[in-house]
């Protein structure tokens, strides 16, 4: 994830810029820079590498501006370089970015075609442009910004600066976190409360599709149809925990909602968009040599494995055995020198994957970690690391994370696809351009928010709770069950739907509602069967569908929720948010401890 600050002040800035950007560092970056109204000219200092390089240009030239911007980088389009680097100027436009624009191409061919010349590779630059644009045929700043947004797609947040507007900041998102901070004469923008720690603790998040315009003495916030709004004003802890909430209640909503950013930040590290291509890390085997891939992992990592034993499998054509780490490392699995484990673990310290790495390690494999904590035991002790970017994970129910992972073994099984050549160049941009679109795609699945939560409370004091899935969608009902039970404590099992007739169906009855994911892939009509087998029985139907399968089949449903029509191969990441949500809201109309459930570690660390 990028870092983007913003501050109209009463002092000069680009220290205070550099010192909001350095609690942001956290989010990983490649490059960094600041831009200013000095004198009512935009001027820029940029720099790649870490923020002491910035810093030092920033002393080879002091500037005195009272109003900029800033911006801690990583790269989506374009190389990690300081021509590159945020902020991009496009006339009197200065703008800071965070979040991948998925329609940026075709913008930029627009642009093109009108004469502009584009600087950089960047989608961001497309978007300066596009808003000065707007400013040369006479809209206002606000206008011109807004009917830019009306041209994106994807998921992002921005903070623009105006030449000649000296008392103006305008700031916007869409799936990415956007914070305002209120100082005293003073105005502040911030990619979260950390970031505005050093100058506030009032705070005001906006909500998605918000636009916020900044003087030093108003705030003026417009919501996503245009018409003025209101967000509370709130009182931050940020400055004695390194991460807060963001606003939400738990730290488990807050992780849910920071997922088109933070898989939009994953994706970037493995997929080349301009090409239409994967691009994996040096891998410490041929994978054009294997004869098949061992996974092992825990808990919620476990079921992102077994995800990707789907992918493998159909699109690589290799066989994978996944396994539960504590059942792995006594099972004395044969496995032949030379071979590839991968691991898959956000925190890098569960004891059961740590031995698992071992024992293969000892028995001559190569091991691949997808791990979340860099320099966690696991990370440190793999051959290559395959890092998720989903940022600090405080919640004990794992959400994020997961879609990270899936994340990084679905470019990982494209690229092992390609190394077999089982997928030519069409099929891989194909795949790459599908799973562009997730941070989009993400954001509307996330809008289904208030109508799971009126589920959730349905079923919420329901003793039992089935979720049935096949094929590519059966981890994500073991998911989807493991969620629920882990934070609400209700019972809840993950079946393969064609079990359910082999003995798990003596269980329904009117008390037992049964969730159902079900995306209108090749299965569909097969698993729409097994739910008028259940609803034969009384069971109580909740459909997790795309919006085809719920034209066709939600009617039979007690509840149906729609996840947006999408790429079979993008189920597992997808259909994970409404899980997510139903487990979530079951738990807080429960009262449980959401963040912190009874018996629960984030970390097992003993076996
Ligand atoms: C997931 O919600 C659980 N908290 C738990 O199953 C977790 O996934 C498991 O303990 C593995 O943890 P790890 O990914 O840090 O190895």
């Amino acid at each position: 994830m990028c870092g983007i600050v913003g501050i109209l002040g009463q002092e000069p800035v680009a220290m205070r810029l550099v010192e909001a950007l350095r609690r942001l560092e956290y989010r990983g970056y490649d490059s960094a820079g600041i831009a200013v109204l000095e004198d009512g000219r935009l001027e820029r200092v940029r720099a790649p590498g870490k923020l002491n390089n910035l810093v030092e240009r920033l002393l080879a030239s002091p500037l005195a501006a009272t109003c900029g911007i800033g911006h801690t980088r990583w790269a989506t389009h374009g190389a990690p370089n300081e021509t590159n680097a945020h902020p991009h100027f496009a006339g009197p436009v200065a703008i800071v970015h965070n979040g991948i624009i998925e329609n940026f191409k075709s913008l930029r061919e627009g642009l093109l075609k009108d004469g502009v010349k584009t600087a950089t590779d960047t989608d961001t630059e497309v978007v300066a442009h596009l808003i000065a644009q707007r400013l040369k045929a006479g809209d206002a700043p606000r206008q011109a910004v807004q009917n830019t947004l009306d041209k994106l797609e994807g998921a992002f947040a921005f903070v623009i600066l105006f030449e000649g507007e000296e008392d103006l900041l305008i700031g916007a998102r869409r799936g990415s976190p956007l914070a305002v901070g209120h100082g005293d004469g003073e105005m502040f923008l911030g990619s979260d409360a950390i970031a505005l720690a050093p100058f506030t603790n009032r705070v005001t998040y906006l909500e998605d599709g918000d636009m916020a315009v900044l003087t030093r003495s108003s705030l003026e916030l417009y919501d996503s149809q245009g018409r003025h709004t209101l967000r509370p004003l709130q009182f931050t802890q940020a400055s004695a925990l390194l991460v807060d909430k963001g606003g939400h209640r738990h730290f488990m909503a807050k992780e849910i909602a920071e997922q088109p950013d933070v898989v939009g930040h994953t994706m970037a590290e493995y997929l080349d968009f301009n090409a239409g291509r994967v691009r994996l890390p040096d891998m410490p085997v041929d994978l054009a040599g294997l004869s098949r891939i061992n996974i092992t992992a825990c808990g919620t990592a476990y079921y992102a494995g077994l995800a990707a034993k789907y992918w493998i499998e159909q699109i690589a054509r290799l066989p994978v055995e996944v396994d539960v780490a504590s059942e792995f490392r006594y099972r004395e699995a044969p496995l032949e020198e030379g071979g590839l484990s991968l691991v898959i673990s956000q925190s890098g310290e569960t004891a059961d994957t740590l031995a698992a790495l071992r024992y293969c390690k000892a028995r001559g494999q190569k091991v691949a970690a997808v791990v979340n904590v860099p320099e966690s035991t696991i990370a440190r002790e793999s051959d290559v690391v395959l890092r998720t970017f989903a940022g600090p994970e405080i919640g004990v129910a794992s959400t994020k994370a997961y879609t990270c992972q899936l994340t990084v073994l679905a470019a990982f099984s494209i690229a092992l696809a390609r190394a077999r050549g089982k997928l030519d160049d069409e099929g891989e941009a194909r795949l790459v351009t599908a799973m562009n679109g997730l941070p989009r795609n993400l954001v509307r699945a996330l809008r289904e928010d208030g109508h799971i939560e009126e589920v959730a409370q349905k079923i919420a004091h329901s003793r039992d709770i089935l979720y049935l899935g096949r094929g590519i969608n059966y981890p994500t009902a073991l998911e989807g069950a493991l969620k629920l039970k882990e934070i609400s404590y209700i019972h809840a099992e993950g079946y393969a739907a064609g079990e359910l007739k082999h003995g798990p169906i003596a269980l329904i009855d009117e008390d037992v509602p049964v969730v159902v994911i079900a995306p209108s892939d090749t299965l569909f009509d097969k698993t729409v069967s097994n739910m008028e087998e259940v609803a034969a029985r009384g069971a109580r139907i909740v459909l997790i569908t795309d919006e085809e399968g719920a034209a066709h089949h939600g009617r039979n449903a007690f509840e149906t929720i729609s996840v947006p029509l999408a790429d079979p191969f993008l189920a597992p990441i997808l259909f994970a948010i409404p899980v997510q949500l139903l487990a979530y809201h079951a738990a807080v109309f429960l009262g449980t401890d959401v963040d912190q459930p009874r018996n629960l570690a984030k970390s097992v660390t003993v076996e």
